[in-house]
């Protein structure tokens, strides 16, 4: 099979943030027409790996192949399209993929016309594009972040062409608005906001992924949102890298503050947003949470090391103490936060000294939540570049000291809701239990409790019984 390369990825240009006025467009493809009749009664697989970022792209591609007449599937076994939206920020992640694919490729063998195609952020690095593509012949179409609006005349290449096609440009990127919509669920959304990150700290791939930070139209995301709460939406979450970076590339006079009001004034009965970066988290954004009952009380806010020079080495512009200061001006204004992070053990050379300073941290925030990653060398990043000489043993020896520290609040912290009662928006069948629903509350912690399917969807009242560390076992309470 030949290959037509349209555009492959490039670090350099990647990491390009030449000041460039934002492109904003309407997502319209020009083969619309023609793919309408090959995709007729056809069924398409998507499989997406990664964070919240990921899997809204992986909705905008199902409403987009469902317009045109593709219908999903929730099994691999004899579709027509199948596509892998991977995700690139630490090895394992990719090693799944590799896994994936390799068990994929028979489906090729049988059926020719198959479309296997793999995006998201694996693809966006030149040597994994190319490890990919040289250990894969099967996979017929290879395309980027910034291609997600191309797709179904990517499709219709694919047929009408019958080559193997990779479309994959670095950039900075746009903002596309993309009607029609469609969402995985019925009652919780994600919103973007914000696309891209201008933060690249030294160890993170996402910066040369996702282009640079840009904002949707403060009145796009409005209408977004109203939308869904005309359709009876329980839960929005704003999704950005960074969402207190939002309107900083606009001239709307608005920032994240402003947007998570307006949004929050709508009246839908639950708002969220993630992430956001300890660096430029304003008091106006704490005031903003502290005042409206339907922002949940729970932040996301990533310290990823307690020790200033790791820190320092890490390029996240905050100190172990401002980090410090701005969780005190939160659990002062705003009763009840709870507060969730993301911490990496092991970056290159990190002595004993500088990890104890990560426990320490740890122990004063009391954190209800948290997720740990021992560190993984990105090709391309700085970090990478680094010289390391702390052995697997002892990161690993490392890494389960922390979740130690981690799970001692956090366990205190379920304990402590057993005999209270908390409103819960019920998920769907627990995954643990088939005789129970399942859902979370407002500081998101996972309850299972005994009810009937009806109540997929609502919001109930639910008493805890029990604790685990990571859920809790509940009751109904009438009324
Ligand atoms: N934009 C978000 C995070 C995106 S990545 C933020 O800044 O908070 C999610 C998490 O993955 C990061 O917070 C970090 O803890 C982890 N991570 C990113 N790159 C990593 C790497 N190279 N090795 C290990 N963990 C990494
Ligand atoms: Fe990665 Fe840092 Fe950007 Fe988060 S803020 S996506 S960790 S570069
Ligand atoms: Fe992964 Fe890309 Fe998200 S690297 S974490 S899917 S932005």
């Amino acid at each position: 099979m030949k290959t037509k390369i349209i555009n492959t990825p490039d670090l350099l240009k990647a990491a390009s943030r030449k000041k460039e006025v934002t492109n904003f467009c309407v997502a319209n493809a020009k083969h619309l027409k023609d793919l309408k009749p090959l995709a007729k009664g056809k069924k398409y697989y998507i499989r997406t790996y990664g964070c919240q970022a990921n899997v809204r792209d992986e909705e905008t591609m199902r409403a987009m192949l469902e317009d045109v007449g593709y219908s999903f599937s929730k099994e691999v076994e004899n579709v027509d399209v199948i596509i892998i939206n991977t995700c690139a920020v630490r090895e394992n992640a990719e090693d799944k993929v590799y896994g994936e694919i390799g068990n994929l490729k028979r489906l090729r063998k049988k059926n020719k016309n198959l479309i296997l195609a793999i995006c998201g952020c694996m693809v966006e690095q030149p040597e994994i594009l190319k490890r990919l593509m040289d250990t894969f012949p099967e996979v017929n179409l290879f395309f980027g972040t910034h291609e997600i609006a191309q797709l179904l005349d990517l499709i219709y290449d694919c047929y009408s062409s019958n080559e193997r096609i990779v479309a994959i440009e670095s950039k900075q990127g746009e903002v596309v608005e993309f009607i029609p919509d469609c969402r995985n669920n019925h009652y919780k959304a994600y919103v973007n906001i914000i696309y891209g990150c201008n933060k690249f700290c030294t160890y993170c791939i996402v910066p040369y992924t996702r282009g640079k930070e840009r904002s949707r139209h403060f009145n796009d995301v409005i209408k977004e949102c109203q939308r869904l709460i005309d359709a009876g939406y329980q839960e929005i979450t704003l999704l950005g890298q960074n969402v207190n970076a939002y309107g900083k590339d606009l001239d709307e006079g608005k920032d994240f503050a402003d947007l998570l009001e307006a949004v929050a004034k709508l009246g839908i009965p639950r708002l969220r947003f993630t992430t956001s970066h300890p660096w430029d988290f304003s008091s106006k954004m704490i005031d903003v949470i502290a005042k409206y009952p339907n922002i949940m009380k729970f932040i996301h806010l990533p310290v990823q090391s307690g020790n200033d020079e790791i820190l320092r080495k890490m390029g996240r512009r905050y100190t172990r103490e401002q980090y410090l200061n701005l969780v005190k001006e939160m659990r002062e204004k705003i009763p009840g936060l709870s507060l969730s992070t993301d911490i990496i053990v092991g970056f290159p050379n990190e002595n004993e000294e500088q990890f104890q300073d990560t426990c320490s941290l740890v122990d004063i925030v009391q954190y209800e939540a948290a997720f740990t990653f021992i560190y993984s060398p990105r090709k391309g990043t700085p970090a990478a570049k680094m010289e390391d000489n702390v052995s697997k043993e002892t990161k690993t020896r490392r890494f389960q000291e922390l979740v130690k520290h981690l799970e001692k609040h956090i366990e205190e912290y379920s304990n402590a809701m057993v005999g209270n009662t908390y409103d819960v928006l019920v998920d769907g069948v627990s995954k643990t239990d088939e005789n129970m629903l399942s859902g979370y509350t407002e500081t998101n912690k996972l309850v299972h409790f005994k009810g009937d399917l009806s109540l997929v969807g609502t919001i109930v009242k639910v008493k805890i019984k029990e604790s685990h560390t990571y859920s809790l076992i509940g009751e109904l309470v009438n009324g």
